[in-house]
């Protein structure tokens, strides 16, 4: 056991930075030998098994790192690195000492079970580990719940089911007492699957942990289908989550085709961000107009929703339009998708006196309850692999994830300090806006006069990150709020539209 760890040692092991020639600056994860020295090491057992043993590159270089970014120009600084995952050359636990457990918590994501299978499996099978538990029941199952033996044949065909086999909870996390059970029950490595919320509790389980002087690691597995965690690719459970909502898509699209001028509404899940909502509509093309939270848009007026709408239904005759749940989302809960309905409906019945046919479909949690598709599988696979590997090589303190396609280990304040959002400067958002026609309604919202006054020569908008924020606010709440005000939505739901 290590000497305890004063809290301005921990706060230097939480951010191990090494600047190297160029700008270059490599953001290690903290290591069990960080605070407990002189810990014996062993070869790592990979080295004799068949399948990895005779190409060295399968094994990863104390030196490799990961570049956060990969567009540069001549003389750009080299920027933030982080170390590459993989199967090291020693690692710092033997097989029948290890004595590891998996928690998930947060809300559900397909592809849970596959990393549970694949942590289990890995472990046994590439480094001889049997000794794995399952923790019941989110945070709380730590200090209130028996523990649930894992094997590789318990978890089996467990990638084929959606949900977690372990169960999940939300809240729960009693840092004290988690670290007593981890403490009391000999664990010595902490797989930690959940969110953003979930990942700031890991890194405070990590913090106690070095803070005891615990031979302890504690990896953290980033989840959520919305895909809004900074710094890594895209989260696992997202290519799943948005192949379902294609399929709400596609009904909203038979049925908008079938009547005439029919509308299909869909709303989709992403609280603060838009991922889902712009990649099924890519995805899909049966989109006329994607909303999310991140693009300003509003009704009434000229380059309004209204008049798209009424330009869509007389060119086509029908459209789709899908609305991401966050989209003009306050303190206040407003079903969007509900109130955006009623607005269509009341516009083109009372205002404009044509008849319209309205479908709103809000799969829900639909998106998410599902198994993981073929290439969140493979995703999960990948990612559990390498915090075994990580973890087995003493590693701490850490999340894994893709950055630019390849893996690595991440501090966890990279992952938890902020959301990631749909950047709508970067290309995609244009290739949506291009897929669907929609107006971008920034230009209109911004000066409409001056575009009108200077249709040929204006400049393309170079908008602050400020300044959307600013559009998103006030062209999509105020519409809300005004809604709330008149007493029209919020509308009665019933408990399946509220799920
Ligand atoms: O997983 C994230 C998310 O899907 C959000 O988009 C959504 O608002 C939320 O979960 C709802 O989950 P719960 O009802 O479990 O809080």
């Amino acid at each position: 056991m290590g000497s305890l760890v004063d809290s301005f040692a921990l706060h230097n092991l939480n951010k191990k930075i090494v600047m190297g020639d160029n700008g270059y600056v490599f953001e290690d994860v903290p290591h069990l030998s960080d605070y407990i020295p002189s810990l014996p090491t062993y070869p790592n057992p990979l080295k004799k098994n068949p399948s990895y043993s005779v190409v060295n590159q399968y094994f990863v270089d104390e030196d490799d790192t990961v570049a956060q970014n990969i567009v540069v120009r001549k003389n750009s600084p080299r920027g933030i690195h982080f170390r590459r995952a993989g199967p090291s050359q020693d690692v710092y636990f033997k097989a029948d000492d290890v004595n590891a457990c998996i928690v998930t918590c947060g809300g559900l994501c397909p592809g849970l079970n596959t990393v549970i299978r694949e942590i289990v499996c890995g472990l046994y099978s590439m480094y001889g580990v049997a000794r794995v538990m399952g923790i019941d029941g989110g945070y709380r199952g730590f200090y209130s719940k028996n523990t649930i033996p894992l094997t590789p044949n318990v978890v089996n065909d467990i990638h084929k089911r959606g949900g977690t086999i372990l169960g999940s909870s939300r809240g729960g996390h009693v840092t004290k007492k988690i670290v007593d059970s981890i403490q009391d029950r000999g664990i010595n490595q902490v797989y930690i699957i959940g969110g953003d919320g979930t990942l700031k509790g890991a890194s405070l389980i990590f913090e106690e942990i070095t803070r005891r002087g615990l031979n302890v690691v504690v990896v953290g597995i980033p989840k959520t289908i919305d895909n809004d965690i900074p710094v890594i690719d895209k989260s696992f459970g997202f290519d799943s989550a948005v192949e379902e909502a294609q399929r709400a898509i596609s009904a909203a699209h038979v049925e908008a085709t079938s009547f005439e001028n029919g509308i299909g509404v869909v709303k989709l899940m992403g609280r603060d961000s838009g991922f889902i909502a712009m990649y099924a509509s890519l995805a899909s093309r049966d989109v006329d107009c994607c909303l999310i939270p991140e693009s300003c848009f509003y009704l009434e007026g000229r380059g309004g929703l209204f008049e798209y709408i009424e330009q869509r239904l007389k060119e086509n005759g029908h459209m789709v339009i899908v609305v991401a749940e966050g989209v003009g989302q306050d303190d206040e809960q407003v079903d969007v998708g509900l109130w955006i309905s009623t607005r269509i409906k009341e516009h083109f019945s009372k205002e404009k006196k044509m008849m319209i046919n309205l479908k709103y479909i809000d799969p829900t949690y639909m998106i998410r309850a599902i198994a993981s598709n073929a290439s969140d599988n493979m995703y999960c696979t990948h990612l559990a692999q390498s915090a075994v590997h990580g973890a087995m090589a003493g590693y701490t303190g850490f999340t894994v994830g893709p950055v630019n396609n390849t893996h690595a280990y991440i501090p966890f304040d990279r992952i938890t300090e902020k959301q990631n959002k749909v950047d709508i400067t970067d290309m995609m958002w244009a290739q949506l806006l291009s897929s669907t026609n929609q107006p971008s309604f920034l230009s209109t919202a911004r000066s409409a006069d001056n575009i009108e006054a200077n249709k040929d020569e204006e400049p393309p908008i170079q908008l602050s990150d400020e300044e959307t924020n600013q559009l998103s606010f006030l062209t999509t709440r105020v519409d809300i709020n005004e809604a709330n005000k008149n007493k029209e939505p919020p509308t009665e739901l019933s408990d399946g539209e509220t799920n």
